[in-house]
């Protein structure tokens, strides 16, 4: 059992296999922090320390204790109103119309398993795999419980949390702010890292030491967003992809949320991770209760890359579903890039019956075959098949192209709606607006209130009607805007709707995954904007951003592989020069980049050179043969493309035998000099060959020195090296 409680100190153990968490109940019931990081023994209770502290209040309950202070102590659940002047986790309009909460300890349970959530996404695991512990607490002035849950995936090196907050009260509260997680530490010195963005350049790595004040990464766009994304880092200042202790946050959860990372008065560091409490003010009758989505912890003590692989293994094996977890992915061409929306039913077979001549094994019919879409300025929200354009059915346009030899896949948006579509002219109060107010347009679209289930169940069985007509392998799930005007008509208290709406998109997406249990599902948002582990919970791969530029994307996928594994990576290889950039890169660049991730086209085939089909062809016959090392090895950074000249990733298969680098020359200058590559992850003291050149290197050489990238002209020039053990 991974979980340990010792009644006679009242302290919970949580072990994983290189990692302690530790936590007591004290004299006064508080639930306090004592330690996160390398796994040790004993009790941790003597870091506490007591001391007079001026202008640091004192719990009621203590007397005369001025050493006493909520302000100071390390805790799992800091709540407002006992003292702590620091951020919250928890914050609660009472009945009364007073702010403030003070739970204290009331009972445990310790069971195997791991805990799910209603309604929310969550990590899964057997009961060989996870135990759980639930810790409860109670304000006995209010009547408010508080359930805290801990999963425990041992072998992973994985902690999840999570909390049920319930009404035993007599009358309605508001809960004002909720934190999943929080981790006080007594003492280091840290570096936060976050990944922030934009549309089309999502996920840069921003890395500061932690100072005094507050930092905070949030998105009120009611999506996990472009902007910031719900992952964050804290790492020691010395910490590097090898070495060094870092601790990582992320949450599972894709709409508005808030990261804090905090540095106090007496130098301690508060990380917390929860749902964003602007605009939120959730409502909680008697008997009610509420659950806050969770928040996987992960802790490294050798540096970065071994932090990033404990997510992508929990991601791959424990929160992704579904019949694509582990398989290969179809190799598909969206129709996006090769013609937006100017297409008809003969293009896309001209299109699909290219691609089946060069051997791709799906065609994705992206945005524009529904209603009146012809631009992005009308049809969104009325599913059904254009017949006119496609000039046929959908099911037999389907069917011929299976008859190619090819999957068929589709793109949907089922939240939005245009002004200009049937939909909203026959209800015009499903869209979020404020009363009076003309509500905010963005890419001329509006968002569906997803808070409502009679418009979940609407857009769902209509979609249902154009997924029933044919053979549909794969959906493309995608989300256009940022949400604005927080208003549903379905409800008085609209502190509630940011959250019921992630609701009701789960729901959604529950009902799509149980009704298609073999469609591949493929999460979107222009691009990454909603690229979180609550979406990799029904799709397991997400448009990783509408930039496909090959230089670009070196660097957008190196910050999204901080925390997201490249199985879950949307990438294609497109025409240049590139749509988003104007940049020319090599074909053979664009495919080794495209190869981190779920590899497919978005181009015209029509307009490839004959020799640029060739290689086509052989990117495939490479792309799948490394595609299970790819997909399931253990993924390393072998560089930082923003500051180095050259990017370098590695796939190595989990027993360290096989190992595929790649590399791609940023940079080319006049008498270049050499650069070479650290390998990683190798099995030290042994030999290994070189695929193409048949060249035998010793393990630790290679991961020493590295090996020299043989010198190319030209701009963006991309290597890919295979080493194998060699058998004794
Ligand atoms: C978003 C997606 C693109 C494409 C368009 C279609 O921007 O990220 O890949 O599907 O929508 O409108």
């Amino acid at each position: 059992m991974s979980i340990i409680f010792t009644e006679k100190d009242k302290i919970f153990t949580l072990h994983t296999k290189d990692a302690t968490y530790q936590m007591k109940v004290d004299a006064y019931g508080f639930l306090l922090h004592l330690y996160y990081g390398k796994k040790t023994m004993g009790n941790m209770d003597y870091l506490l320390q007591f001391a007079d502290r001026g202008f640091s209040g004192n719990p009621n309950d203590v007397g005369n204790d001025r050493t006493y202070s909520m302000d100071v102590l390390p805790q799992e659940l800091p709540c407002q109103g006992t003292g702590d002047y620091r951020s919250p986790a928890i914050v609660i309009r009472n009945a009364d119309g007073s702010y403030g909460c003070d739970f204290r300890y009331r009972g445990h349970r310790i069971t195997k398993g791991k805990y799910g959530l209603p309604h929310l996404p969550a990590v899964y695991a057997d009961e060989k795999e996870a135990d759980t512990l639930e810790i409860d607490l109670e304000d006995p002035v209010t009547n408010m419980r508080i359930t805290l849950f801990y999963g425990v995936l041992s072998d992973l090196n994985i902690i999840t949390r999570s909390a049920c907050i319930r009404n035993c009260g007599r009358k309605k509260i508001y809960l004002k702010k909720a934190q999943a997680a929080c981790l006080d530490f007594v003492n280091g010195d840290y570096d936060f890292i976050c990944f922030y963005g934009r549309h089309a350049m999502e996920r840069n790595v921003q890395r500061l030491p932690v100072a005094h004040g507050a930092q905070v990464i949030e998105s009120r766009r009611g999506t996990s967003s472009h902007q910031y994304n719900p992952m964050m880092i804290l790492a020691e200042h010395e910490a590097t992809e090898d070495a060094g202790s870092c601790y990582a946050m992320t949450f599972v959860y894709s709409g508005s949320f808030k990261g804090e990372v905090e540095k106090d008065q007496y130098n301690q560091t508060r990380m917390q991770l929860g749902l964003s409490d602007e605009m939120f003010s959730y409502p909680l009758e008697a008997g009610e209760e509420f659950f806050v989505p969770e928040v996987v912890l992960s802790y490294s003590r050798e540096g970065l890359a071994k932090l990033s692989q404990n997510l992508h293994i929990c991601f791959r094996k424990n929160l992704c579903r579904g019949k694509y977890k582990t398989s290969p992915r179809p190799i598909l061409l969206n129709s996006w890039e090769a013609s937006y929306f100017n297409f008809n039913g003969d293009s896309i077979y001209q299109l699909a019956k290219d691609a089946a001549e060069l051997g791709i094994e799906m065609l994705v019919l992206d945005d524009g075959w529904f209603g009146k879409r012809d631009d992005d300025n009308s049809g969104l929200g009325d599913w059904y098949v254009n017949e006119e354009k496609l000039g046929e059915p959908l099911g037999s346009l389907i069917e011929k192209i299976n008859r190619l030899g090819l999957k068929f896949g589709i793109w949907i948006e089922p939240e939005s709606v245009n002004e200009d579509s049937d939909l909203f002219r026959a209800h015009p109060d499903w869209a979020l607006a404020i009363p009076g107010r003309g509500p905010v347009r963005a890419r001329n679209q509006l968002v569906l209130d997803f808070s409502r289930k009679e418009v979940v169940d609407y857009v769902f069985t209509k979609l249902c009607e154009v997924l029933d007509q044919g053979n549909i392998e794969y959906i493309k799930f995608d989300m256009n805007r940022s949400l604005s005007d927080c208003f549903s008509q379905g409800t008085k208290d609209q502190g509630r709707v940011y959250y019921d709406y992630v609701l009701g998109l789960y729901d959604f997406l529950e009902r799509l995954v149980q009704r298609y249990p073999d469609v591949l599902l493929e999460g979107c948002s222009g691009g990454g904007g909603r690229f979180d582990a609550g979406m990799l919970y029904y799709s397991p791969q997400i448009w990783c951003s509408d930039n496909t530029d090959a230089l670009d994307r070196v660097k957008i996928q190196y910050g999204t592989s901080f925390g997201y594994p490249v199985s879950s990576v949307g990438s294609h290889v497109s025409a240049v020069p590139n749509h988003q950039t104007g940049r020319i890169t090599p074909f053979h660049t664009r495919g080794v980049i495209a190869m981190a991730g779920t590899f497919g086209y978005e181009l015209d085939p029509k307009q490839l050179s004959k020799e640029e089909k060739q290689e086509l062809k052989e990117q495939m016959k490479t792309y799948r043969n490394y595609a299970d090392l790819i997909q399931n090895g253990l993924y390393y950074r072998l560089s930082d493309p923003s500051v180095q000249e050259v990017g370098a990733w590695e796939f190595v298969s989990e027993d360290g035998r096989k190992a595929l680098l790649n590399a791609v020359v940023l940079h080319v200058h006049g008498n270049m000099t050499v650069n070479y590559v650290r390998l990683k992850g190798l099995k030290e003291g042994c030999m290994y060959k070189e695929e193409a050149s048949g060249n035998v290197y010793a393990s630790d050489a290679l991961m020493e020195a590295g090996i020299p990238l043989p010198s190319r002209l030209g701009d963006y020039q991309a290597y890919q090296m295979c080493f194998t053990e060699l058998e004794e």
